[in-house]
């Protein structure tokens, strides 16, 4: 029995602060990529569909003064996934996650681009970070228009409360400890 669910996080006012920013339509749909990627990966699928749909809350102000994502400054000054981490660490605390869920889930939101970094994790990623790497870019659009997709909230909720179940149904299945990787 997981400690939260993926419904508890989306509900949270933090989560629905921060994703008004960066699109509850991406955190969703990254969130049920990384599902599928993970269960066809023998990944985590609580991590990988928890870290996924928390991956952009990193994400601050990137608007210009007309209301539009200057995508190319916010390109060159972007450090969501550290700012992400954190955040998303705080919440899965406050929420009552497991510790070592919460620093799974939150490394891999910190590693899920390198944007910010001055070097490649090509190779590097351990198999849950590569995960949401993945996820992402299988729902990103050029321009980062991906953040412009609208979802109502009650249709967020229906579609993660469909995953929290698939993932219960996963786990319960799951009998040998510690099979998952990452
Ligand atoms: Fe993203």
């Amino acid at each position: 029995m997981r400690k939260v669910n993926l419904v508890d996080i989306f509900k949270h006012h933090i989560t629905r602060k921060y994703l008004r920013r960066s699109g509850v339509h991406h955190a969703v749909t990254a969130a049920q990529y990384a599902f599928e990627i993970a269960v066809d990966k023998g990944v985590h699928v609580d991590h990988a569909a928890k870290a996924a749909l928390l991956h952009d809350i990193g994400h601050y102000e990137w608007y210009n003064n007309e209301g539009e994502w200057d995508y190319d400054e916010y390109r060159q000054n972007d450090i969501h996934a550290i700012k992400g981490a954190e955040r998303a660490h705080k919440l899965l605390i406050r929420l009552g996650e497991d510790r070592v869920a919460a620093k799974e889930i939150s490394v891999a939101i910190l590693l899920h681009t390198d944007s910010y970094l001055p070097f490649s994790l090509e190779g590097k990623q351990t198999p849950l970070q590569e995960v949401i790497t993945q996820a992402d870019n299988k729902d990103e659009q050029p321009k980062g228009l991906h953040h412009y997709k609208q979802m109502e909230v009650s249709e967020a909720i229906q579609e993660l409360h469909k995953l929290d179940q698939q993932i219960d149904t996963i786990l319960s299945k799951e009998t040998v400890p510690n099979k998952f990787i990452g």
